[in-house]
C-alpha cells in the first residue's frame, strides 16, 4: 500500500503514521523528521532548509522534491509507504506523480486529518518529541504524556521539544497550512482518493477510524 496522509501543523499525522507504518509494515517518510535530520547531519538541504523552518514557512520544493525522488526509488520503499508531510503544495503533487510514475506504484489512499485551528495551538505547544532520530516519537504533556517526564516511552531517550514549535511561529505553520496545502484536499478528492477522519477525540478512535477507511484489520 502507497498511503498519503493531509492535515495541518499539530493534526496528528506523525502520532497516527508511526503506528500505522509499525501495524502494516510499511516505511513511514515524514518530511519534517527527514528535514530535520539533514538540519542535523548539516548537509546542504538541511542548511538550506533552516532559515525557512525557523520561520515556519515552507522549504522549497527542489529540497523536497529531490529528497523524495531519491527516498521512494529506494529498495527499501519496494514494499509501501506512507507519505507524512509531502506533498504540501500543488507543484509538489504534481511532482510526486511524476516520482509515482517512474517507480511504477500508484497511491492507495489520500488521508485528510481534519482538526480544527481553534485546538492546533495546545497540541504544538505541549508537545514534546523524541530526541533519537530513528524514534522521533512524538508525546504532549497534557494529552499524551510519557509514563516518566522527559523520557520516551519507546526507548528510553530524553524528550525534546521542536526548535519550530514557539507559539510564535504557529499561526505562519497554519497560513502555509491553509495557502498552500488545503488545495491539495481538492486534488485529490479529484482522483477520487481522499477519504476524510475526524482528528480530533482520542487517538486509538482515529487510529481505528484510519483503518476503517483503509479496509484493514491489525
Ligand atoms: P512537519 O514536521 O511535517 O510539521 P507539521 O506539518 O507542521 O506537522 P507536525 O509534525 O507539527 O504535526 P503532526 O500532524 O505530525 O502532529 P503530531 O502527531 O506530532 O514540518 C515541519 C516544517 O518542515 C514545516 O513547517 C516546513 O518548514 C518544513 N516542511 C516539511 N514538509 C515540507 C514540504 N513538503 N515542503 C516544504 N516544507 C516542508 O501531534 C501533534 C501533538 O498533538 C503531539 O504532541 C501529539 O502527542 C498530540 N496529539 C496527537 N494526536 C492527538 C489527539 N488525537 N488528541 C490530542 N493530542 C494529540
Ligand atoms: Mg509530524
Amino acid at each position: 500500500m502507497q498511503i498519503l496522509f493531509l492535515g495541518a501543523p499539530g493534526a496528528g499525522k506523525g502520532t497516527q503514521c508511526k503506528r500505522l507504518a509499525a501495524n502494516l509494515k510499511l516505511i513511514h517518510l515524514s518530511s519534517g523528521d527527514l528535514l530535520r535530520e539533514a538540519v542535523k547531519n548539516g548537509t546542504a538541504a538541511g542548511m538550506t532548509a533552516k532559515s525557512y523552518m525557523d520561520q515556519g514557512k515552507l522549504v522549497p520544493d527542489p529540497v523536497l522534491i529531490e529528497m523524495f525522488a531519491e527516498k521512494l526509488s529506494s529498495p527499501a520503499c519496494a514494499g509501501g509507504f506512507i507519505l507524512d508531510g509531502f506533498p504540501r503544495n500543488l507543484a509538489q503533487a504534481k511532482a510526486l506523480d511524476e516520482l509515482l510514475v517512474k517507480i511504477k506504484k500508484q497511491l492507495s489512499c489520500v488521508i485528510d486529518i481534519n482538526v480544527a485551528d481553534g485546538l492546533i495551538h495546545e497540541r504544538i505547544t505541549g508537545r514534546r518529541v523524541c530526541s533519537k532520530k530513528e524514534c522521533a516519537t512524538p508525546f504532549h504533556i497534557k494529552f499524551q504524556p510519557p509514563k516518566q517526564e522527559g523520557i520516551c516511552d519507546a526507548c528510553g531517550a530524553e524528550l525534546m521539544i521542536r526548535s519550530d514549535d514557539k507559539p510564535e511561529l504557529v499561526d505562519e505553520r497554519l497560513k502555509a497550512y491553509h495557502e498552500l496545502t488545503m488545495p491539495l484536499i481538492d486534488y485529490y478528492k479529484q482522483k477520487g482518493l481522499l477519504e476524510t477522519v475526524e482528528g480530533e477525540g482520542e487517538p486509538e478512535q482515529i487510529f481505528k477510524s484510519i483503518l476503517k477507511v483503509l479496509k484493514v484489520a491489525v
